[in-house]
C-alpha cells in the first residue's frame, strides 16, 4: 500500500506543483483547499503524472481553526502519515480577521499550520520515519520579532506582516524538530524563493505591502519582487519536494532547505530562544490544542 502525504493548500500554485512531486515518489497524496472545482481539476493533474495510489482532495478553510480541527480529525481517522506539507501561505493587501477574530497573516501562515502539525503529530509519529514540511519564505528578513500578540505594534504592512507569521512559523518549526528529536519524525522549512502564483499576482503590485521607507523605493522594489517572483510554481516547489523526500536528509532535522532545494543557513533571530518561547506561548495561547470546535478564540 503506498504511504500517505498530505499537501496544504495543494490545489493550486506551488502546492500543486508540490503534491505531483510527491505523487511521482509514489505517495498517496491528499491535497487541501477551499475550491471543490479547483480540487477536482487538481487531482485530475495530479493523478495523471501519480506512479501509485490515486490522489484526493479535501475541502478545508485554512483560515478557520474549526476548520483545521474538523481536517486533522479527519486525516488522522485514517491511520498513519508519512509526510505532512504545510504549504499553506497568504499574503493581504488589506488588514483583516479571520472567523475566529484574529489577524488573517498570522493566522493562515502560522496558526493553521502549527495547529494541524500539533494535531496529526501521533499519526506521523505512527508512520516514522516520517517528515514535517513547513513551507517558508525570504520575507521572514524583513519581520519585526514581537510576538505579544497577533497583531504586531504600529501600522498595517502586509508584506511584513506577511514575513513576520513565516517568521513565527520557522521559529516554530526549529522548536518542533528539536522536540521530537529521536521520535523518528523530521522536520524540515522549505524557501521556494519565488513563483508567479495567484497570491503573488495579487498582491505584489501594490505599494501598499510595504512600510513607507520602502514605499518610496517602490518601483525598485517592484522590480525586486518582479524579478524575485517570474520562474514557474514547478520550480518553486523543488525545496518542497526535496524536504519532503530526499535521502540525503535521513537523521537530519531542522533544516532549511533553500531555493536552489539544497540545505541553507537558518537566519538566527529564528533560532532565538526568547522568540520561540514569545511564539509558542502566543501560539497555545489563540489556537489551544484542546479547543472544542466552535469556540471563539480572540
Ligand atoms: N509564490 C511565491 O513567490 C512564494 C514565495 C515564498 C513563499 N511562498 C509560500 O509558498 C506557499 C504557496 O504559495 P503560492 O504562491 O503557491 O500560493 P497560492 O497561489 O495562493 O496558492 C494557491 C493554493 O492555496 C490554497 N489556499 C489559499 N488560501 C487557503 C485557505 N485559507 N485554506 C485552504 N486553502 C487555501 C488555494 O486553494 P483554493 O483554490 O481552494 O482557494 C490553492 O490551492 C505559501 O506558503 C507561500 O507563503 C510563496
Amino acid at each position: 500500500m503506498s504511504e500517505r502525504a498530505v499537501v496544504t493548500a495543494g490545489t493550486g500554485g506551488i502546492g500543486l506543483e508540490t503534491a505531483k512531486g510527491l505523487a511521482r515518489h509514489g505517495f498517496a497524496v491528499t491535497v487541501v483547499g477551499r475550491n471543490a472545482e479547483r480540487g477536482t481539476s487538481a487531482i485530475e493533474e495530479i493523478a495523471a503524472v501519480a506512479t501509485a495510489a490515486a490522489p484526493r482532495f479535501v475541502t478545508a478553510d485554512l483560515a478557520s481553526l474549526d476548520q483545521v480541527r474538523a481536517l486533522a480529525a479527519h486525516l488522522a481517522a485514517e491511520g498513519p502519515l508519512k509526510v505532512l506539507v504545510n504549504n499553506v501561505g497568504a499574503m493581504f493587501t488589506q488588514r483583516r480577521q479571520t472567523v475566529d477574530g484574529i489577524e488573517s497573516s498570522f493566522a493562515v501562515n502560522h496558526l493553521s499550520p502549527y495547529l494541524l502539525t500539533e494535531l496529526l503529530l501521533d499519526r506521523l509519529q505512527a508512520a516514522a520515519p516520517s517528515r514535517i514540511v513547513n513551507v517558508t519564505s525570504a520575507a521572514v528578513k524583513a519581520a519585526k520579532r514581537t510576538f505579544d500578540a497577533a497583531e504586531p505594534p504600529g501600522g498595517y504592512y502586509g508584506f511584513h506582516w506577511y514575513g513576520r507569521a513565516k517568521l513565527a512559523n520557522l521559529a516554530y518549526t526549529l522548536h518542533l524538530a528539536e522536540r521530537l528529536r529521536g521520535t523518528g519524525v523530521t522536520v524540515f522549512a522549505a524557501d521556494p524563493g519565488g513563483a508567479a502564483t495567484s497570491m503573488t499576482d495579487g498582491t505584489m503590485t501594490s505599494p501598499k505591502i510595504v512600510s513607507p521607507p520602502l514605499r518610496l523605493l517602490w518601483p525598485l522594489v517592484r522590480r525586486t519582487f518582479t524579478r524575485a517572483t517570474a520562474g514557474p510554481a514547478s520550480a518553486a516547489a523543488s525545496p518542497s519536494v526535496f524536504a519532503a523526500t530526499d535521502a540525503s536528509l535521513e537523521g537530519r532535522t531542522g533544516v532549511l532547505i533553500g531555493p536552489g532545494a539544497r540545505p541553507v543557513p537558518v537566519s538566527r533571530g529564528a533560532g532565538d530562544p526568547r522568540t520561540i518561547a514569545k511564539v509558542l506561548e502566543l501560539s497555545r495561547r489563540l489556537a489551544p490544542l484542546d479547543g472544542a470546535p466552535g469556540v471563539q478564540h480572540k
